[in-house]
């Protein structure tokens, strides 16, 4: 081949390329994203993408193969199995095997040797032949067949068999989170929510690579969670909520089922009990933990900071011996979330040393602490994490003590918050935060003096004094979340609001697919 017949070959190779790229980009914001692997359709944004030209098609004799008979990457094998089913009416094969199949393969490796991927990352490689997912870990697994789930079209995940062709667009992706603690917590509380609702939300956190559920279990309105040696937590704290329904509980058994499907998403349970305050539905069960040995009235309305268990008496660290000890024998996580918010009638002098005491039942149950940021008046243990909510000075002291952060800035990560002024569910006693306005912030500079080496990560509560069922509740959470996803996961660097509302938009399909009522905020570019 002459030199200048070189040089042409190379100059239409890199205008190919320039091609795949420009119409990538396009095609995304229009109507067929699912045939380019382009960053415009993907929530959290992945570290990098290379897109490729062509396209793999699953086909019926697309097999899932694993490289080794390792049990975790099987049950991947057959999750992702699942997945892809109820669309495509494909009983995909999941086996070990080395092998490339003639109708292609989908290959899950763990490979152990790329320090950059670290415990959750990943790499999608996808070509006609073959898509490949390696990573050290099984939680990257998972997380890049997340990946793979969102370049699929919408339709995938509908539960009734529907039109291919069923493409994934070539190239690859390198991927890892900037965050270890990527959260969710749900107060099942004010209102309960039982254990198939938990369950749906458990599968959309796992779109988004969400590793974190925090179950806010009791609080003045309701206690949520069965605790044999204190039976009447649940049959008085637990027979209403907020407005006077008749409330509910997990009981052991629903509780370790919600554990084991939460981990088989590669997601960790977090368990609060919130104390002092914020109790009265124990101090409603038992006379016995208040001051003046009388029960307390169950309560339905949704005030704060009236309640507090009597910290002086030796029957109170009974109660919670037993208590933490029964549910962080039922939790491997961890992680025991103590609470320790809006103690208001709790004296400072009662409350200090009551925040120390739990700290050491929780450690005797093997667990690590995790408090509201006022538990940083008292001493946080060496590994006790600070939950920042509402008041940087308390973030920061929890800090200068040598403690880490979740942060949940209520003006920014509370799904309670009304979006504006027109929505009608929720408050706004932090603001109204948009969608826009959940997405634009950094943990790591968020409060002076805390940086990335102090935070955990990130966690978005949903308070549910106004939620009280599962449409209302996805309506507060998405598209939030999906938001606040991407802060625990993406390099704020490369993190825009004028990209990522783009992709968003996208999105409606899925989550209509999925079954997800989600707010149509007119800030968003919502495709049709
Ligand atoms: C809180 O919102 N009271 C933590």
């Amino acid at each position: 081949m002459n030199y200048d017949k070189k040089i042409m070959r190379k100059i239409l190779g890199i205008a190919s390329l320039v091609l795949v790229a420009a119409a990538v980009i396009i095609a995304c914001r229009h109507e067929v994203p699912e045939q380019n692997m382009a960053e415009k359709c993907l929530i959290p944004l992945p570290g990098t993408i290379t897109p490729q030209e062509g396209a793999f098609m699953l086909k019926k004799k697309t097999v899932i193969a694993v490289d080794k008979d390792n049990e975790q990457l099987l049950a991947l094998g057959h999750y992702l199995a699942g997945l892809l089913k109820p669309a495509t009416g494909i009983e995909f094969k999941v086996k070990t095997t080395s092998r490339l199949t003639p109708g292609g393969d989908i290959r899950l490796t763990l490979t152990n040797d790329d320090p950059d991927l670290g415990k959750e990352g990943y790499e999608l490689s996808v070509t006609r032949r073959r898509i490949h997912i390696k990573a050290n870990t099984p939680a990257g697994i998972f997380y890049g067949v997340q990946t793979l789930r969102q370049l699929l079209p919408p339709a995938i995940e509908k539960k009734t068999v529907q039109e291919g062709p069923w493409l994934v667009p070539a190239g690859t992706i390198t991927d890892a989170p900037l965050y270890s603690y990527r959260g969710f917590m749900l107060d099942v509380s004010r209102h309960f929510f039982p254990p198939d609702d938990v369950k749906k939300i458990i599968d959309e956190m796992a779109l988004f690579k969400l590793n974190r559920l925090h179950l806010h279990l009791s609080d003045d309105q309701g206690w949520r969670i069965e605790i044999k040696s204190w039976p009447k937590l649940t049959e008085v704290g637990g027979s209403t909520e907020v407005g006077g329904d008749k409330g509910g509980y997990y009981t052991q058994e629903q509780y370790k089922d919600l554990v084991a499907y939460a981990a088989s998403r590669y997601i960790t349970i977090i368990p609060e009990i919130d104390m002092p305050g914020h109790t009265n539905a124990a101090l409603a069960s038992y006379a016995e933990l208040n001051c003046d040995g009388k029960a307390r009235d169950l309560y339905t309305g949704t005030n704060v900071g009236f309640s507090t268990l009597c910290t002086k008496k030796e029957v109170v660290y009974k109660f919670l011996d037993d208590v933490i000890g029964e549910i962080s024998a039922m939790t491997p996580g961890p992680w025991f979330h103590i609470g320790g918010d809006e103690s208001h009638v709790t004296p400072m002098e009662e409350y200090i040393p009551f925040i120390n005491r739990a700290q050491e039942i929780v450690a005797r149950h093997g667990k690590q602490v995790i408090g509201w940021d006022e538990i940083s008046n008292a001493t946080p243990q060496p590994n006790t994490i600070v939950q920042f909510w509402a008041r940087a000075d308390n973030a920061k002291r929890a800090v200068g003590k040598g403690a880490r952060v979740i942060m949940s800035p209520a003006n920014k990560a509370y799904l309670d918050m009304q979006y504006d002024s027109t929505t009608t569910l929720g408050l706004h006693w932090a603001g109204y935060v948009g969608v826009d306005s959940a997405y634009i912030w950094d943990p790591a500079t968020l409060v002076p003096g805390i940086g990335r080496e102090q935070v955990v990560g990130v966690e978005s509560p949903l308070w549910t004094e106004t939620i009280t069922n599962m449409k209302d509740l996805e309506y507060m959470v998405f598209p939030r979340l999906a938001g606040h996803a991407e802060i625990g996961w993406s390099e704020p660097a490369r993190r825009d609001w004028n990209d990522y509302k783009v992709r968003l938009g996208n999105f409606a399909p899925r989550f209509e697919a999925m079954g997800i009522n989600f707010y149509h905020s007119p800030l968003v570019p919502w495709k049709e």
